[in-house]
């Protein structure tokens, strides 16, 4: 990772010397960052910062830098620094991704990143946005399991690769929310339930140990629900883990039409 910033007056020789040291390759990129200090801010600014970073670093990197090296109220969410916690989604050049898993050297480095918090939820400071509305309907489609049944003492409930197969997609959801704020309908409309919502009532509608999907295809059936999506794909495009989101979508509409 890299070990120091750049001052915006560093001339190139300085960059190539720190790069003579670490015999790695360094380059300046510049970040504007849009910030919000709700405690002294009326609306967002964006403010620029010069760094000096190497090619393996990713831009969660040029966060931290800017952060502990130049101004450590910057304030986003951050925890495995691996694409598995879920917790840094925010829009970086206008789309949605996880700051760990964007490696600067990937995007357009001629020209500024832009980085800012993602949109449709309320933003609280920075890269911080209120998640509550997002976890609130990943609630409300009951993400776990409900059988009616128990199994037999001592066994598992047996299930077969086919049947696992089926919602296997749907498991490797992390509730980043990059779907869900990626969404037109989302934004515009603060009663739509969203695409990570769905997905994860996917995963447990066609899990053959469920007895409760019935009860998730009712509450999707809803005037919240699946029918306000209009396949725009934004959120299959914008999920870091590669989930189909829309093709799921569409199978719980199908689902709420034919059954199971
Ligand atoms: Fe994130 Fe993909 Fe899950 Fe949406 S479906 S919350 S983009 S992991
Ligand atoms: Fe929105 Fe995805 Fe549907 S972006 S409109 S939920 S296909
Ligand atoms: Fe955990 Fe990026 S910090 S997914």
């Amino acid at each position: 990772m890299s070990t120091a910033l750049v001052d915006r007056d560093a001339s190139v020789s300085e960059v190539e010397e720190t790069t003579a040291e670490t015999g790695i390759q360094s380059f300046l990129v510049t970040f504007i960052i849009r910030r919000f200090n709700p405690e002294v801010d009326e609306e967002p600014r964006w403010v620029d910062y010069d760094v000096e970073v190497y090619s393996t670093d990713r831009v969660l990197d040029a966060l931290h830098k800017i952060k502990w090296e130049v101004d450590g109220s910057l304030t986003f969410r951050r925890s495995c620094a691996h694409g598995i916690c879920g917790s840094d989604a925010m829009r970086i050049n206008g789309r949605n991704r996880l700051a760990c898993k964007t490696l600067i050297k990937d995007l357009d480095i001629s020209k500024p990143i832009y980085v800012e918090a993602i949109k449709g939820l309320p933003l609280e400071k920075d890269l911080v946005v209120d998640m509550e509305p997002f976890f609130a309907a990943y609630r409300d489609v009951k993400p776990f399991l409900i059988a009616d049944s128990k199994p037999e003492a001592g066994k598992e409930r047996i299930q077969s690769v086919v049947e696992r197969e089926r919602f296997d997609d749907t498991t490797k959801c992390i509730l980043c929310a990059a779907c869900t704020s990626s969404c037109p309908v989302f934004w515009t409309d603060g009663q739509y339930f969203g695409p990570a919502a769905i997905v994860n009532a996917h995963r447990f509608i066609f899990d053959s140990r469920d007895d409760a999907g019935d009860v998730r295809l009712d509450i999707l059936n809803d005037k919240e629900g699946v029918w306000r999506c209009r396949t725009t794909f934004n959120c299959t495009e914008a999920c870091p883990r590669g989930i189909e989101v829309t093709k799921a979508i569409a199978e719980v509409k199908q689902a709420v039409l034919r059954g199971r």
